[in-house]
């Protein structure tokens, strides 16, 4: 006689809530959330919930992937309101999931980069050199290209964007963000840029920027944004003479770089900036 197996016992799956952003601006006056529940799977995604409401419920809503790996940098959504890649995150037991804050909707939560690209486009970010190319390949050092390297770790997601309270604010327009000033100081720091960079950084209004982190918390690359960009760019006008830290000014601006270097180190941060010579602290 063998034992008998009983069938294993039924339990109720776990789910996830997910209020997910609706808006069309062609014909929704106001943007609504619809609530919708997704079960739960083991080493769920924020893609998955997504994937699983369009494929399985049939919801017709506009989103966006291509890789689905940390590659492409075009599932970028806000969740719960931290901005981060759809397809890295694991999902949460409940989700409000929203567009890219800072950019305008084509629909749902596929937001539109236009804007963003022509003012990256008017910074010139390519490598302009002073000699000719002369042969592959280039006598380079891995020194020399270091921090080039680092920030070509971006993979164009523009969470950095969408996690900056400076660009929230309206009394700050013109400020050009932190993606556009990673991508300013990729061109900047190849070794073989020869461009003077000091107009396009001046017309990023980069003193803006209160060094406070949260890009390089919400980068899901890694990318030293502060380090390895917004902080080098300053130099650049400080060696310039661009900008001027000096008598009490110092006193704001040794610690601001120090916080820098910890933040990245450490996820540490407190709020200061430099202030460009002739300006206002007023924001
Ligand atoms: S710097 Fe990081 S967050 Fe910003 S666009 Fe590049 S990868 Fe995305
Ligand atoms: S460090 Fe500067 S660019 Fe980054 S989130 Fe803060 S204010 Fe924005
Ligand atoms: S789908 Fe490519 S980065 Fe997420």
């Amino acid at each position: 006689m063998t034992d008998r197996i009983d069938p294993p016992i039924a339990t109720p799956r776990e789910t996830v809530t997910v209020e997910l952003y609706r808006f069309d601006p062609d014909t929704d006056a106001e943007p609504r959330f619809e609530t919708c529940t997704v079960p739960m799977e083991r080493q769920m995604r924020v893609l998955d919930a997504l994937d699983h409401l369009y494929e399985q419920q049939g919801k017709d809503f506009a989103y966006r992937w291509y890789c689905g790996t940390k590659r492409c940098g075009m599932c970028g959504v806000s969740v719960n309101g931290r901005p981060q890649l759809s397809c890295w995150e694991p999902a949460e037991a409940s989700m409000r999931i929203e567009p890219l804050p800072h950019f305008p909707v084509i629909r749902d939560l596929v937001v539109d980069f236009s804007a963003n690209e022509q003012q990256l486009i008017g910074l010139h970010p390519i490598i302009e050199r002073r000699d000719p190319y002369l042969r592959f390949p280039e006598p380079v050092t891995p020194d020399r290209m270091a921090n080039h390297y680092k920030l070509m770790a971006c993979i164009d997601c523009r969470v950095c964007d969408a996690s900056c309270s400076v660009l929230d604010r309206p009394e700050t327009g013109g400020f050009a963000g932190p993606y556009a000033l990673v991508q300013l100081a990729k061109a900047a720091s190849h070794v073989y840029d020869a461009a003077d960079r000091v107009p396009a950084i001046l017309s990023t209004h980069i003193e803006r920027c209160l060094s406070c982190g949260d890009c390089v918390t919400a980068c899901p690359n890694g990318v030293p944004i502060l380090t390895g960009a917004i902080d080098p760019l300053r130099d650049r006008l400080i060696e310039r003479g661009v900008y001027h830290v000096r008598g009490w000014r110092i006193i704001k601006w040794l610690p601001m770089r120090l916080r820098s270097f910890l933040r990245c180190r450490l996820g540490w941060s407190l709020g200061e900036q430099i202030v460009p010579q002739g300006a206002t602290d007023g924001r």
